[in-house]
């Protein structure tokens, strides 16, 4: 297993290549990203020229019917107790979902139902003990509301709380007892990638956000797992 850690803006800025290199390096032919919503990561350049099968799950069809609609949809709640798809993905992979759900046990073990033996399975999430979503999920939306406000700029007043709720159950950097849940379930972990910093929360008071960048360049080098912002994990369906 490989852990690393970087800055939260590689996690963010690299996402798309990193699953792209990913795909090609395991020759991984049959894609289903999950929670993608009206934003599948995959342009259809990437997937016409590759010869991929790309399937998007989401809970919400009114969100599936944003996307454009030469995509494969399916609608179904990927963390559902009788979840009744099954599959054989060569990859499957998710950004920003995997804090939604309300239990990652369910969740991680319906996402195992539908990938191939030796199959992938990638996750990019939002992670505890990060303050911004320790806060997240602590203090009343109305309160979190109002504080975003104060800190940055350029922020909707809607904000997405509301839209899609928050939990982080399983959304932890690479700790052992986060790596164990994994291995628990029949997945080999194969990389686990921590990532520090949230600086763009604190844009507007440059106080703050020069303390913040100090302590995200030292946490790289002598990292603390638990105190990741971010995380990209990649596992293994087990034989
Ligand atoms: C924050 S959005 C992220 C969308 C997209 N991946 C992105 O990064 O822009 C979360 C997405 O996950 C979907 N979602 C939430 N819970 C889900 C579940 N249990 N099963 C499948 N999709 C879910 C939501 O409908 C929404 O489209």
């Amino acid at each position: 297993m490989e852990i690393k850690y970087d800055h939260s803006e590689v996690a963010w800025s690299e996402f798309r290549i990193f699953l792209e290199r990913l795909i090609l390096q395991s020759k991984a032919k049959r894609i289903c990203e999950v929670g993608g919503g009206a934003n599948p990561v995959l342009g259809l350049d990437f997937i016409l020229e590759n010869d991929l099968q790309y399937t998007v799950i989401d809970i919400s069809s009114e969100e599936l019917d944003k996307a454009p609609s030469n995509y494969h949809k399916i609608q179904a709640d990927m963390a559902a107790e009788d979840f009744s798809l099954s599959g054989e993905f060569d990859l499957i992979f998710s950004k920003m979902l995997a804090e939604h759900v309300k239990d990652g046990k369910a969740f991680h073990k319906n996402i195992r139902k539908l990938l191939a033996i030796n199959g992938l399975a990638l996750h990019f999430f939002p992670t505890l003990f990060a303050l911004p979503f320790v806060a997240n999920r602590l203090i009343p939306e109305i309160i979190t509301t109002k504080l975003l406000r104060i800190l940055q700029s350029g922020r909707s007043k809607s904000g997405r709380k509301g839209k899609f709720p928050a939990y982080y159950h399983w959304c932890r950097g690479p700790i052992q007892s986060q790596i164990k849940k994994f291995e628990n379930l029949g997945y080999v972990v194969d990389k686990y990638i921590g990532f520090y910093g949230h600086g763009e929360y604190y844009r507007k008071v440059p106080f703050i956000k020069n303390m913040h960048d100090v302590l995200c360049k030292n946490l790289i080098k002598y990292p603390i797992p638990v105190l990741t912002s971010f995380a990209y994990v990649v596992l293994k369906n087990k034989q």
